[in-house]
């Protein structure tokens, strides 16, 4: 029974799957190298659960349950009693290496490792470790507490029971699971990288701009946000990264090149919601342009 839970990285998933995890009655540690990161993720838990209050969802009492069940801690190693840890930092292979090679000294032998990654290989982030066998991919979709699906990504290495044991907890955790095979972008990031590639070049080419864009597809398109929204959602940092690294991958397949547009963006720390600025403007008064 996985019931103590690791998260690393306290960002925009990491916050996101602590929820999930407390919710369904596990204790869970989240640990960031970054103190003010921890200190956001807490505070946004509050805000988050205070408004489910608010809408009846939840009760005071199941509130203080969720808040109960996390902790916030300041090194790696506290999370060594964790029977299942679930990496969620920046998308960058060497870093996530590092961070799984260190984990592997805390931890007891049956521990299983995930990551949340997004593209990157699941094989090669085990092969960091000296026993690849417990280490798989765990992809959740953000936001992590609303979205029901999860990708569930077994490397090369993953032995069958850490695949079972990790499916049988994401289910627990009243998602739905997808296993996917461990290719770049898996299934949705790659089936979503033709979706902003192919709107940002409409609006490259001068075809329409984004509030255009993402206009015709929610109101005609039936999606929910539009891709420049989305983007800026998700943060044009990741997503930019995610599209590099698929694209990297599929031995630089045009389907998935990367855009200017958005590598730009990304420079000038125009990042999305996260950042006030990306496709549009989030600063308090800011107009949305019509389309
Ligand atoms: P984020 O930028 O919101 O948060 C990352 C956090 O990791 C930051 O708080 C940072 O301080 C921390 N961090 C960085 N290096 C660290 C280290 N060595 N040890 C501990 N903490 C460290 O990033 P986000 O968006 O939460 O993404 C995290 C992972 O989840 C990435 O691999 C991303 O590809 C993946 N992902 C992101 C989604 C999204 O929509 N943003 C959706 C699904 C997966």
């Amino acid at each position: 029974m996985i019931k103590k839970v690791g998260i690393i990285g306290s960002g925009t998933m990491g916050s996101g799957i602590a929820q999930v995890a407390a919710t369904a009655d596990c204790s869970v540690k989240v640990f960031d190298t970054n103190l003010d990161a921890l200190d956001r993720s807490k505070n946004v838990l509050e805000k988050v659960l205070t408004r489910l209050v608010e809408k009846g969802r939840i009760d005071t009492e199941e509130k203080q349950r969720i808040q109960g069940n996390i902790s916030y801690v300041h090194t790696l190693k506290d999370l060594g009693d964790s029977h299942l840890i679930i990496e969620a930092i920046v998308e960058k292979l060497d870093i996530k290496q590092k961070v799984f090679s260190e984990l592997e000294t805390y931890i007891a032998p049956d521990s299983i490792l995930a990551s949340n990654t997004s593209s990157l290989s699941i094989a090669s982030i085990a092969a960091a470790c000296d026993r690849p066998d417990r280490v798989v991919g765990i992809h959740f979709f953000n936001p992590a507490p609303l979205m029901k699906l999860v990708e569930v990504v077994p490397a090369v290495q993953t032995s069958a029971d850490v695949l079972d044991k990790a499916v049988t907890t994401i289910k627990e955790w009243k998602k739905v699971v997808a296993v996917a095979k461990d290719t770049p972008g898996f299934i949705v990031n790659r089936v979503a990288r033709p979706f902003y590639g192919e709107a940002l070049r409409i609006y490259e080419e001068g075809l329409a701009d984004f509030a255009t864009i993402d206009w015709a597809l929610k109101t005609k398109g039936g999606f929910r946000m539009g891709p420049f929204e989305l983007m800026d959602f998700i943060g044009n940092d990741v997503n930019y990264t995610v599209t590099e690294t698929v694209f990297t991958a599929f031995y630089y397949d045009a389907r998935y090149r990367p855009s200017f547009t958005q590598k730009r963006l990304s420079e000038a720390g125009y990042l999305g919601r996260k950042s006030g600025r990306g496709y549009y403007d989030y600063t308090e008064g800011a107009e949305k342009p019509e389309p």
